[in-house]
């Protein structure tokens, strides 16, 4: 079943959790999300990055996430991560995705502001709900670890953040308090208190990407301070590919399939213990 993000963000206040965001760039890792999200029964987001179309592109993987998310009984938003452009969003949304991001946070700020009430405009006339990005995340989604250190300097403004909210009409605000894309150099140092002024400056739920590398506490501390989505992606990735180099290293796999089917099962391990540590399940 597929939901909208504004729906899926009212369940996560209303219960007091944050909604797991997945990106699922390779068909083991959505069969996998699918299959943890309809064992613990709370939505889900399914996402897929620009950054992403070097190894998969939205055209080719969409149908099938939207596919797969509408003949499920679990609750799906179908979400364009990241979009750099309202051409990609547009594509997304061609595609079937219902909800989308913007970033324009690298942008200068009035720039930021202009082509994300652009995206919220058009995504208006759909029903479709936008998640913003203003202040600077270090690292990347890539796999390249070259970064992977939070750049307190780059951390988003809350005077800022309402100002942003209010002239573009968000749904949500994906915000930079001390996490990073991809892996991580030294331990995270999440910025609780930015969260509160963040929330109260804002009044949008708050989403927390580069949500790869924290522990179970770091989460609860993020949903307890009103974090609402938590994006997943770099450590599901690196479980996949443990999970297929054991897999093809035994001398008795002679095919890719019993590969790709022992990554599938231990995404969804992961995936699962992700979601329900969000979800308080955990
Ligand atoms: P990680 O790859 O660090 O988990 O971050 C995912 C993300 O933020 C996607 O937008």
């Amino acid at each position: 079943m597929i939901i909208g993000l504004g729906e899926a963000l009212d369940y996560a206040r209303t219960h007091g959790i944050a909604i797991a965001a997945v990106n699922t760039p390779f068909f083991e890792g959505l069969v996998a999300t699918i299959d943890a999200a309809e064992a613990t029964g709370v939505p889900v987001i399914l996402q897929h990055a620009q950054v992403h179309e070097n190894v998969m592109s939205i055209e080719d993987i969409g149908p099938a996430m939207v596919a797969l998310a509408a003949r499920s009984e679990a609750p799906f938003v179908l979400h364009i991560d990241h979009g750099e452009d309202i051409d990609y969003i547009a594509r997304g949304l061609e595609v079937g995705f219902n909800s989308a991001m913007i970033d324009g946070s690298l942008l200068p700020f009035e720039e930021n502001v202009a082509r994300t009430a652009a995206v919220v405009a058009l995504a208006r006339e759909r029903g479709v709900g936008v998640e913003g990005e203003l202040g600077v995340m270090t690292g990347n989604e890539n796999g390249d670890p070259s970064q992977g250190v939070a750049d307190a300097d780059l951390y988003t403004d809350p005077a800022q953040a309402r100002e942003f909210v209010a002239r573009t009409g968000v749904t949500a605000l994906a915000a930079s308090f001390g996490t990073v894309h991809g892996v991580y150099h030294r331990e995270p140092e999440i910025n609780y208190p930015l969260i509160d002024r963040l929330c109260d400056a804002t009044g949008v739920p708050l989403v927390m990407h580069g949500g790869s590398g924290l522990t179970a506490q770091e989460y609860r501390a993020c949903i307890a301070h009103g974090v609402r989505k938590i994006n997943y992606y770099t450590y599901a990735a690196k479980v996949a590919l443990d999970a297929a180099r054991e897999a093809a290293s035994d001398p008795a796999t002679i095919l890719f399939p019993k590969v790709a089917a022992a990554s599938t099962r231990a995404v969804e391990a992961d995936v699962a213990r992700f979601i329900r540590t969000l979800a308080g399940q955990a």
